[in-house]
């Protein structure tokens, strides 16, 4: 899936650096070369002995090596990569990177390179929230900057939350969708998935029964056939796909800010199972029990997503598809609900509890268009999507 690629590795100082020395070997397993380029606190987590004997090659790690400087110097190592990945990328190094600085080997071969360059942030919990780095990760994806991770888990300092930094086989599946060739290559895809959680107070919420499975197997297939995909997940019970760029939210109004923030783009699949209603004022303090009788919560309506974004004067994505789970009429809803969202495509299913469709792994659907209605024999919810994508890629690229 590699072979032949080229990977320039500059390895920060982090903990996390150890990750690096797996992430060689699977990256050499799939056919790449690494060239890698250890910083002076790198050197402090993993050897430069180690690095270089599994990377098959010298590492790098002086600015001013003289022997290198002659032979290629640190602007050609920059650029004869096909990526640059930087694995652990640590607070101080994408500080570096956002503001241009040029003081060492990494960072002047970030700022000398032409090459698209990948960054698995790790760094503790608080310097990942830390308002300076949430700046700096601004300006580097403006700079178009990709990011893998960081997850969330536990950390060698004890704490938790963001700031693990990507597993080798996530980091791999990003290098891999980078260089992956299709016909949805160059495109940006924004899709919608899961269920959304409408809070009531802190510890409350109104959810559904929405798995997510649908759309992570949409994101998957559309990845595959080469598309930037911006997944926009609820708190789906399945995994989100690998290789594609991961926004988690939980109500309707996250979904919908996350959604108008990942726009433009050539194509959005809204297969969220978005809440129709939230609680109007959900509490800030949890609800106790009183004496005076139950609560009444009050419900206020959710933003169509489909529906406002099917409608934008400007800047609407080139197709717009939509989701249609129905338990009756299921044509003639789903025809109906196309004109009303103001969508090109709806993706409509029977979700009759007697279908076994919603939770399950299968999938029966109607694509209705402007075309008309094709059924789709019961199949798959991953073949489903890979229909789906074909579909979605030659309507692209008419
Ligand atoms: O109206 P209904 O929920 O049946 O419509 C389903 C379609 O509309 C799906 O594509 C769903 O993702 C989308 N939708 C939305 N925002 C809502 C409700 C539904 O994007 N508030």
């Amino acid at each position: 899936m590699l072979a032949g690629k080229h990977i320039l590795l500059i390895i920060g100082g982090g903990i996390a650096a150890y990750k690096a020395l797996e992430l060689i070997r699977r990256l050499q397993e799939k056919g790449a070369s690494v060239a890698p380029v250890l910083t002076r606190a790198g050197e402090e987590f993993v050897t430069p002995l180690s690095v270089s004997a599994l990377a098959g090659a010298p590492v790098h790690r002086d600015l001013f090596d003289l022997t290198s400087e002659a032979e290629m110097g640190h602007i050609q190592l920059s650029r004869s990569a096909d990526l640059v990945v930087v694995a652990p990328a640590t607070a101080d190094l994408m500080a570096k990177m956002a503001q241009g600085l040029a003081n060492d080997l990494a960072s002047t071969l970030l700022l000398a390179t032409d090459t698209p360059v990948l960054v698995a942030p790790a760094m503790n919990v608080r310097m990942w929230k830390h308002p300076a780095t949430q700046r700096n990760i601004e300006v580097l994806k403006g700079d178009g900057i990709y990011f893998v991770g960081p997850n969330e888990g536990g950390m060698a300092c004890g704490e938790f939350g963001p700031g693990r930094m990507a597993e080798p086989e996530e980091i791999v599946a990003a290098i891999a969708a980078q260089f992956r060739q299709g016909p949805l290559s160059g495109k940006r895809i924004v899709v919608t998935s899961g269920p959304t959680h409408e809070p009531i107070d802190p510890v409350r919420y109104i959810a559904n029964r929405s798995s997510g499975a649908q759309g992570t197997a949409v994101a998957r297939a559309l990845s595959e056939l080469g598309a930037e995909v911006v997944f926009i997940t609820g708190p789906a019970t399945v995994r989100p796909p690998k290789g594609v760029d991961v926004v988690p939210v939980e109500s309707a109004l996250e979904m919908q800010a996350a959604v108008e923030a990942a726009l433009p783009a050539d194509a959005a699949v809204f297969a969220a199972a978005v809440a129709d209603w939230r609680v109007a004022s959900a509490s800030d303090r949890k609800l106790k029990k009183s004496k005076d009788g139950l609560p009444t919560l009050e419900f206020a309506e959710n933003p169509d997503i489909l529906k406002t974004v099917s409608h934008m004067p400007q800047g609407r994505p080139g197709l717009v598809v939509g989701f249609a789970a129905e338990t009756n009429d299921v044509l003639d809803n789903a025809t109906a609900k196309r004109l009303r969202k103001g969508c090109d495509w709806i993706v409509a299913n029977d979700v009759s509890p007697a279908t076994g469709i919603m939770g399950g792994s299968e999938n029966a659907v109607t694509l209705i268009s402007e075309d008309g209605a094709e059924d789709w024999p019961r199949m798959g919810k991953d073949e489903v999507a890979r229909k789906l994508a074909r579909r979605i890629a030659s309507a692209l690229t008419d």
